[in-house]
């Protein structure tokens, strides 16, 4: 059955939480129709490409039930161009730090205070002066367009529905301003550094003007990730989705501490330094007066063997003492790697993937949905481990499992 797709999942409840904390999905699933099942999809090399959008096509209505936000990989992948969801999914050369992004956090087991009599939880918090319904934001990430045709309009919408935040990529198949406009939720915008210091200014200043309240820079990403996968799958960007911000100087592939300097003399927003992994590039930061640390090794997609993001992150906590906020992300799926990753000492966690995953499912509502089961989640579990307030989380509450 053919039907408005946009539209349609604009309404549509994707999955809901039930009283029983199970997950009951009612999708409107995108679905490529034009490329068989399990072709590799060469993209962008092909000129009949622009024809065959694969982003775009019909939609088809199915159900699901989803209770474990790992789950939505694999339903992810059965609606998703194959290209793309290599491209998404995947982690860089053996995918060793992809992996443990996962595994450390079952390394982590957590400490309950029982019989503590405490009300039930409030999961809202600040970030740099946003006010979050929960402590859980959108990570930077290029091209929503692979995931769903309303590409990071989609994202922006159920990014603000659930409460939170989201960082815009400077690769995105949308403008800076059209992200923007999109929704009234706040927004941060990740800086990839162009060659150009004009360009570099002028994206600047249209993230100013478009209101977003903090620059995010990346520094482990100048230099692309590998991802064997999409090797094996020859993968390039389709020719559909442009990335509109890029300029015409390319990017910078050598980045040192006068980059940001430049960004700092160059905005009054705050400084959000992402990809810290070690507490002397955190003592380094704090000393160049950045505003925010986010711990992060790029979901494992940049550089294989770097630890897993949750396993660095006590030793930056220890250097930064609570001077900026930490934010965390790589590998965040269950309300129990939030919890984990507060206790020991992030001030908030940010989600990659699974936003992604929630876009192609369900476009916004899949988006809000992939927040609201993360939400229930840590309040269940703040709840049951007797912690009101994400304040109260702390070490102590953790111990190395056995
Ligand atoms: C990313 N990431 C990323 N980071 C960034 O600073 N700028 C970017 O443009 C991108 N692009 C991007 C694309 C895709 C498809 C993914 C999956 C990731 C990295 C991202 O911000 C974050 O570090 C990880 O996604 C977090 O890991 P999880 O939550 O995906 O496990």
């Amino acid at each position: 059955k053919e039907i408005d797709m946009s539209a349609s999942l604009e309404r549509r409840q994707f999955f809901k939480t039930a009283a029983a904390g199970v997950v009951a999905a009612s999708a409107a699933i995108s679905h490529a129709q034009t490329a068989p099942a399990n072709a590799p999809l060469v993209v962008g090399l092909n000129p009949a490409d622009a024809k065959r959008p694969p982003f775009q096509a019909q939609s088809i209505e199915r159900s699901l039930r989803i209770a474990d936000l790992n789950d939505l990989e694999a339903e992810a992948q059965r609606v998703m161009d194959p290209g793309a969801f290599a491209f998404i999914s995947s982690g860089s050369d053996s995918q060793w730090t992809l992996r443990e992004n996962r595994a450390s956090f079952a390394r982590v087991a957590i400490k309950p205070q029982y019989l503590v009599g405490k009300p039930a939880p409030d999961l809202r918090t600040t970030l740099l002066g946003q006010q979050l319904s929960m402590p859980i934001i959108t990570t930077p990430m290029g091209a929503h367009g692979l995931a769903h045709q309303s590409a990071e309009l989609g994202t922006a919408r159920g990014t603000a529905a659930a409460g939170s935040l989201m960082t815009v990529s400077t690769m995105a198949n949308h403008t800076i301003e059209e992200i923007a406009a999109a929704s009234t939720g706040p927004k941060w915008f990740q800086l990839y550094m162009p060659k150009s210091r004009d360009e570099a200014l002028a994206l600047l200043r249209r993230a100013e003007t478009a209101g977003y309240t903090a620059i995010v820079f990346a520094i482990d990403a100048f230099a692309p990730g590998s991802s064997d996968a999409t090797i094996r799958m020859q993968c390039s960007m389709p020719s559909s989705l442009m990335l509109v911000n890029a300029g015409q100087s390319g990017y910078k592939t050598s980045l040192g501490w006068d980059d940001v300097k430049f960004i700092q003399q160059n905005t009054k927003l705050p400084l959000v330094l992402k990809g810290v992994l070690t507490p002397e590039m955190a003592k380094l930061a704090l000393e160049h007066g950045v505003s925010a640390i986010q711990v992060s090794n790029h979901g494992g997609r940049q550089l294989d063997g770097v630890p897993a993001a949750i396993d660095a992150l006590p030793a930056v906590v220890d250097v930064v003492k609570g001077k900026v906020p930490v934010i965390m992300d790589s590998g965040i799926r269950r309300g129990t790697d939030v919890f984990k990753a507060l206790a020991m000492g992030a001030n908030a966690v940010a989600i990659g993937r699974p936003v992604l995953y929630g876009l192609a499912l369900g476009g916004s509502m899949g988006v809000q949905s992939v927040y609201e089961r993360l939400q229930a989640e840590l309040s269940r579990d703040m709840m049951i481990a007797g912690i009101a307030s994400i304040k109260e989380l702390s070490r102590d509450f953790v111990m190395p499992a056995a």
